[in-house]
């Protein structure tokens, strides 16, 4: 009797076990290969930073105006209200959608439309020496590799307000990383 109550017990937890983890999973980079990156299923369901609409500064070659909508797992976003810093495993996720002005009652402005593809920032200190890695993903990338370090990385390390994320442009993010003095003032001044 006890014995098949143990048995019962133990199935019950691992299966708990296993939930929670493929539940988390997603939140933390997860790769195949040599560090090729599987696209981050559920980023729509993580923390919304900011959108811009017609940034550029991408080397990507932009079309017309795009709006970008940046997104961090809840995890991460929490470790940074209590430090203002990124913990190991944080990931970005930036969605490029198109802007439309014309539709429905719109008479000004513009609004979102279809996703053109998303950029994926990794902070992962036992995996790239660099630290940080940068990845794109359209609609149908089962994986991507790294980009170059010139593609990506550099402009983030040169310009970015808190480590390689560019707090500067993230207003509820601005005010944490200030509070905890982990904030580049001078990164906001204006570039020629
Ligand atoms: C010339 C500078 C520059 C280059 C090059 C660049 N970025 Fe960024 N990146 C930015 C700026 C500025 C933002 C914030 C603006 C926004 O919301 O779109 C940003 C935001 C991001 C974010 C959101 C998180 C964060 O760091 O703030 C991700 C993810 C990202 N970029 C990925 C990439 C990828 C992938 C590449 C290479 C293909 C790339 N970036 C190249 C300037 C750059």
């Amino acid at each position: 009797m006890t014995r098949t109550l143990w048995l019962c017990l133990s199935v019950i937890l691992g299966l708990g076990v296993l939930l929670a983890a493929t539940d988390e999973a997603p939140d933390y980079p997860q790769y195949t290969g040599q560090n090729r990156l599987l696209p981050p299923q559920n980023y729509r369901d993580w923390i919304f930073l900011s959108s811009g609409l017609g940034m550029n500064y991408s080397a990507m070659a932009m079309g017309n105006d795009q709006f970008t909508n940046v997104f961090v797992p809840q995890w991460a976003y929490q470790a940074f209200l209590k430090s203002g810093k990124w913990p190991d495993k944080t990931m970005f996720v930036v969605e490029e959608r198109g802007a439309q002005s014309k539709g429905s009652i719109n008479k000004h402005g513009n609004f979102q439309t279809d996703l053109m593809g998303i950029g994926v920032e990794v902070k992962d200190e036992s995996r790239f020496p660099e630290k940080w890695a940068y990845f794109n993903f359209d609609e149908d990338t089962k994986s991507s590799s790294a980009n170059p370090k010139q593609a990506c990385w550099q402009c983030h390390e040169d310009h970015a307000a808190v480590e390689h994320s560019f707090v500067q442009f993230y207003p509820t993010l601005k005010p944490v990383a200030k509070k905890f003095g982990t904030y580049k003032q001078s990164v906001e001044q204006v570039q020629p």
